[in-house]
């Protein structure tokens, strides 16, 4: 009777064991394939200092045509689904860029106050989508200038992740 009851003792408190450790180890689970779907997700999706580079870095330009925002507005992505109505390309290497991050802070224009003015003018180009152009045949005006920009910054890496303006 007695080594009977303890070895079903024993077997009970097997099964209480690994219904704990079921109810320990599947949470842990669900969170490890969570960490692994999110890792997943933010190394598919671009990131908002990637996007800023592809929507307005273009250091290596120096004479720009007037076919460049057609040309460039295309090979960028940004006539995909529908034309993006303005853009701006900026022709300085991208660390003269990324430095705006420590020069004059400055109100965003959606009111947040993480937005940086460049102490010094920089060659840029506007693109403006021409009036009665209709996707898919994106018709830009391209406009070489020389000014101070405005950008977005995150204070993480203090990283460029928006363009703002120009002034
Ligand atoms: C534009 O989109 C295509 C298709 O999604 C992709 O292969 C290409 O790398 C993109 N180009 C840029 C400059 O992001
Ligand atoms: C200055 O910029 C930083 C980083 O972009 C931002 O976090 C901070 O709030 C700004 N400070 C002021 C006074 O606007």
């Amino acid at each position: 009777m007695c080594p009977l009851q303890t070895s079903r003792l024993f077997q009970r408190s097997e099964t209480t064991m690994a219904q704990e450790r079921f109810f320990i180890l599947f949470p842990l689970l669900v969170l490890v394939l969570l960490v692994l779907g999110c890792v997943q997700v933010s190394l598919a999706k671009e990131s908002q200092a990637e996007k800023f580079q592809r929507q307005h870095m273009d250091p290596d330009t120096s004479t720009v045509t007037a076919s460049y925002c057609n040309e460039m507005m295309k090979r960028r992505n940004m006539t995909v689904g529908q034309c993006k109505p303005v853009n701006t390309f900026i022709h300085e290497p991208l660390p003269d860029v990324q430095v705006i991050c420590f020069q004059g802070n400055v109100t965003c224009k959606n009111g947040k106050p993480n937005c940086h003015q460049s102490s010094s003018k920089m060659r840029i180009t506007d693109c403006r989508l021409k009036k009665g152009s209709k996707y898919p045949k994106c018709d830009y005006q391209t406009q070489q200038l020389q000014k101070s920009i405005i950008v977005a910054c995150e204070c993480v890496q203090y990283e460029t992740v928006d363009f703002d303006g120009s002034v």
